[in-house]
């Protein structure tokens, strides 16, 4: 996967979709769907993008028993995404069973989708999964646990903050995929991302793929605003 950017495509349905996208009429884009989307729209959105040409993570973060993952994810390879990702915390036999999923569900002499895991949510203090998950050690800690876990379940990757990027490929193989959220351009505020990184310091710290939402969707002409982080992430700027 060559450092792609990732939009966040965190709409209430199909109609603000193809509104946003009528921005990028002649880019193929890297898109993520979440839970919001997904779960309005079904897997239609998900033909709709791939029919237009585009790229499609499905960020739905399975985390149940092995035999579920692995149906869910022979499905979600049917669809034809490209990335899809579940829980670390699920454990290595459910991320060897979402593998053994995609490859079933992946026609034959194609690749199965990139998938890749969650660590600890940005959203999950230090002190709260002390407290509500009784894990005794530093987030960060525990972050390189759940990465070290996926990579030895033969993931290809995990979701990170920029600034944990480095320290996993440190641990890990600089091929590990670290994708990070909390993309933000100097000029702008963190909004309710707790941790943010501009796509300049993201490409500094060898960030495999970076996901941008509201910088890009809410923005006054949202095809402008992708350019620029596009190129600041390219280094071209
Ligand atoms: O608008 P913003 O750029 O903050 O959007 C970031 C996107 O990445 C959202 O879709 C959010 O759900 C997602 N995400 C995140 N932190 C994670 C995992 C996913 O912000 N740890």
């Amino acid at each position: 996967m060559e450092r792609p950017l990732i939009v966040a495509l965190d709409f209430p349905s199909k109609k603000e979709v193809k509104n946003f996208l009528r921005f990028f009429s002649d880019e193929s884009l890297f898109v993520k769907v979440g839970m919001e989307l997904f779960y309005q729209e079904g897997p239609s959105i998900i033909d709709y993008l791939k029919e237009q040409n585009h790229r499609v993570f499905l960020d739905l973060k399975l985390h149940d028993i092995p035999n579920t993952v692995k149906s869910a994810m022979k499905g979600l390879a049917r669809l034809g995404c490209d990335l899809v990702n579940v829980h670390a915390a699920g454990g290595r036999a459910m991320m060897e069973g979402a593998l053994e999923g995609l490859e079933a569900g992946t026609s034959f002499g194609k690749k199965r989708p990139y998938c890749i895991a969650v660590t600890q949510l940005t959203s999950t203090g230090e002190e709260q999964m002390k407290q509500e998950q009784l894990i005794p050690v530093s987030l960060e800690q525990s972050v390189l646990h759940y990465a070290k876990l996926a990579n030895d379940s033969g993931l290809d990757g995990v979701v990170c903050s920029t600034y944990e990027s480095q320290l996993i490929h440190s641990k890990l193989s600089n091929s590990f995929l670290t994708v990070s959220p909390g993309i933000r351009l100097a000029v702008e505020a963190a909004q309710d991302q707790k941790r943010v990184a501009t796509p300049k310091l993201a490409r500094e710290s060898g960030v495999s793929a970076i996901v941008v939402g509201r910088s890009i969707t809410r923005a006054e002409n949202p095809l402008e605003n992708y350019l620029f982080i596009k190129k600041e992430w390219e280094g071209a700027i």
